[in-house]
């Protein structure tokens, strides 16, 4: 194949990518905008099979290394439960630094094979480009393994706060510039192997203060190191379907790391620094104080619906954690049935990763029109008869928008205190991620109704039925 062939189906795939990226951004187009990626992942990896046009050796090492990554991918994706999909894509983003660690390395062996130079003559530009690309991908490897272990509850979500973490890590950046320096100069072996080595301390440093709960916000922004480190490798392969898609990850990344640091109102650096978050408070008696609630029962809740002209429903976490998401689409058919007009709002960080919630939503057919944004349906709460808040906490509470000392003032909140009665569904009065108590438990218009989620939606079914 030609290069300018090759170039042309590069730039093909690239607007693929970018199509693919466009669809993922609305439920209605994004299985299209998968198909999308799909495609142009297919085009871009036969251009360049065709353009290296391998040793039939080689190529059998290819096809056997694709069999084995595309069927253990492919059944892991059938396995893994929509709330595990943080972690997993913790774990894959590590497998994409270690690709990155290992393809400079190749390059390092084997320059001639890569076009840049023989050994111990490898072009300066290219060492530079190694160098860089490889210690992202050593931080990203074990950041995204520190990510994943604490996302998955193999090690404890709480911050873990090092005596002089920053001054340490701040020499170690140092010391990865000058051995980065040092490498691009002398080719050295040991040099590479040292940028590598601190590379891999920096990741796990970097990571390990960072709350479980901020986890997500970290995961996106490793996705997006990971993407520059693809685009560094792209450069030395002088590949240019690498840099595009390189490219067009560590943007996406960046910008879905903002996203949400924007919806929770934290700033960047407050999250990269670390020591926010940890386990959400364990469901349990509380000291109340001399306040009250009004607990509820699933016949109270069944009740106050039915009789509704307009119910809202919030959900957040928790809905996620129960699974719960099939049983509220069969309550909200019911209440449908019965004439009440029901909807759904959705707070942009409302569960533990960017469209949490509506991917929850979809897989139980809730159709898309029912559901909204923050920013499109805050104005209904206060002529709603009823909000009905399922395993939701931090994305409903006042403190951030009416207490100015508070952690999380700031961030938008859904005003479900504006409607006529809030149901509250968690499993106690512990506090959500923020780890901030929630006034609105207290209040008279809310009724709490204290259980699993889904075993309580199933039984507000049951009570709509009698
Ligand atoms: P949270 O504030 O975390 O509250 C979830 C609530 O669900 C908890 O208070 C918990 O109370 C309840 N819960 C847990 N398991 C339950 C079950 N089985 N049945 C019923 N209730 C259950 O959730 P939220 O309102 O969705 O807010 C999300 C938080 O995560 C925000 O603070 C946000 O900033 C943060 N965050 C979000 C993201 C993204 S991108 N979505 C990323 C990072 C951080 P009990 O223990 O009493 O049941």
């Amino acid at each position: 194949m030609s290069e300018s062939t090759a170039a042309f189906l590069y730039l093909v795939s690239g607007v693929l990518f970018i199509l693919a990226l466009r669809g993922l951004s609305h439920p209605t187009t994004s299985r299209q905008g998968n198909l999308m990626g799909m495609v142009g992942m297919a085009i871009a990896v036969l251009t360049t099979l065709f353009l290296a046009e391998p040793s039939f050796g080689g190529l059998l090492l290819i096809v056997v290394g694709i069999a084995i990554g595309g069927t253990a991918g492919a059944v892991i994706a059938r396995r893994i439960a929509m709330t595990a999909m943080p972690q997993l894509v913790a774990a894959f983003h590590s497998l994409v630094g270690l690709a990155a660690v290992m393809v400079a390395a190749a390059a390092l062996y084997a320059p001639e094979s890569m076009g840049i130079g023989t050994v111990g003559a490898i072009h300066g530009q290219a060492l530079v480009e190694m160098s860089i690309g490889v210690a992202i991908g050593a931080i990203t490897f074990t950041g995204s393994i520190i990510a994943f272990l604490k996302l998955d509850g193999r090690m404890s979500g709480k911050p873990i706060m090092l005596p002089s973490r920053h001054a340490i890590n701040i020499a170690l950046a140092v010391l990865l510039v000058v051995l980065v320096v040092w490498f691009a100069i002398s080719e050295s072996h040991l040099v590479f192997w040292l940028i590598v080595l601190v590379s891999l301390a920096l990741g796990v440093l970097l990571i390990v203060p960072i709350g479980g709960a901020d986890m997500p916000v970290v995961v996106s922004m490793l996705n997006s190191y990971s993407g520059w480190a693809a685009a560094g490798i792209g450069f030395t392969l002088q590949n240019l379907a690498l840099i595009i898609t390189g490219a067009l990850v560590g943007s996406s990344g960046a910008i879905l790391s903002y996203i949400m640091c924007k919806g929770m109102n934290r700033s960047f650096v407050s999250v990269i620094l670390g020591g926010f978050g940890g386990d959400s408070g364990p469901a349990g008696t509380q000291d109340l104080g001399d306040r009250t609630i009004k607990q509820g029962s699933a016949e109270d809740a069944a009740y106050l619906m039915a009789n509704a002209a307009k119910v809202i429903i919030v959900p957040g976490y928790g809905m996620a954690v129960a699974q719960a998401q099939h049983a509220l689409r069969e309550m909200a058919d019911k209440l449908k049935e019965a004439g009440v007009e029901v909807k759904y709002a959705i707070h942009p960080v409302a569960g533990r990763m960017p469209g949490h919630m509506n991917v929850l939503l979809a897989e139980a057919n809730v159709p898309y029109d029912d559901v909204f944004e923050l920013e499109d349906i805050n104005s209904e709460f206060s002529q709603a008869d009823v909000a009905f808040v399922i395993g939701a906490n931090d994305v409903t509470n006042p403190a951030a928008r009416d207490d100015k000392t508070s952690p999380i003032y700031g961030m938008p909140i859904l005003n479900v205190d504006q409607a006529q009665t809030c149901l509250f569904v968690k499993r106690s009065l512990g506090s959500g991620y923020a780890g901030i108590d929630n006034t609105l438990f207290y209040k008279d218009n809310t009724m709490m109704l204290l259980a699993d989620a889904k075993k309580m939606v199933e039984d507000i079914v049951k009570a709509l039925d009698r």
